[in-house]
């Protein structure tokens, strides 16, 4: 039976080896929820980048510049990182270039994955069909904050666990953790998640609207496949 296990924190990623593995990275708020939203409105692709100023210098090559830093959009910058950024018709075949405080900064860490594909709420479904028909053995891996646990990717991790119940094996002690916080949570997430860390650093940065769209399950049946440098569907 297929192992699924979960990465708490990209901090921890030096415990599990991945060469074999497919990885879902997850950031709820906003990053992968944002990467979901761009490839359901026709981006073209969707390359990650760790460093600002790496991400930066793809302007010049004809890419759209987007992400955040600290939750706020980065100056110069043509997006910021609210999934309605990219429900743009200009966007549309467009190539961008991302990078976020922690979403990019779990890919890139990722990096040593068989296969790396990208997990929110919003196309929660087409990962569990892709981790159904994958012969590889899973690690999602939560982005947290700065190194540090969140509440979001974790629920995240515990839907998905819990979607493929009876059809794979969990590792370890972490995917049970989160499928009991997913089903504590899960008859009102935004109720669940009022106190969490990233959910107040948006409320201060007066973004209310984000946390319930990044929230809702199954709105889009895409999946980001990195593919070389960048990410398709
Ligand atoms: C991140 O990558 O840290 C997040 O997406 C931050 C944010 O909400 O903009």
């Amino acid at each position: 039976m297929k192992k699924v296990d979960v990465c708490l924190s990209p901090d921890l990623m030096h415990l599990y080896k991945t060469d074999d593995r497919t990885v879902v990275v997850v950031d709820i708020l906003r990053a992968t929820s944002c990467m979901t939203t761009a490839f359901a409105y026709g981006i073209q692709s969707i390359t990650p980048f760790a460093s600002l100023e790496d991400c930066r210098a793809m302007k010049s090559k004809g890419y759209f510049t987007s992400g955040e830093r600290d939750g706020k959009k980065v100056e110069g910058f043509d997006l910021g990182n609210s999934p309605f950024e990219y429900m743009a018709e200009k966007l549309q075949g467009q190539k961008i270039a991302f990078t976020t405080t922690n979403g990019t900064q779990a890919i890139a860490k990722s990096m040593d994955a068989k296969e790396i594909v990208i997990g929110s709420f919003l196309n929660l479904s087409a990962v569990a069909k892709h981790i159904r028909q994958c012969q590889n053995d899973v690690l999602i891996v939560c982005a947290g904050w700065k190194g540090r646990f969140n509440l979001e990717d974790t629920l995240f991790a515990g839907a998905l666990i819990e979607s493929l119940r009876n059809e794979i094996e969990l590792e370890c002690d972490a995917p049970q953790a989160c499928v009991h916080l997913y089903k504590l949570a899960k008859s009102n997430m935004i109720e669940f998640l009022k106190e969490a860390s990233h959910v107040k650093r948006l409320a201060n940065l007066n973004i209310f609207e984000d946390i319930k769209f990044c929230l809702t399950i199954d709105k889009y049946d895409v999946l980001p496949v990195l593919k070389g440098s960048k990410f398709e569907v």
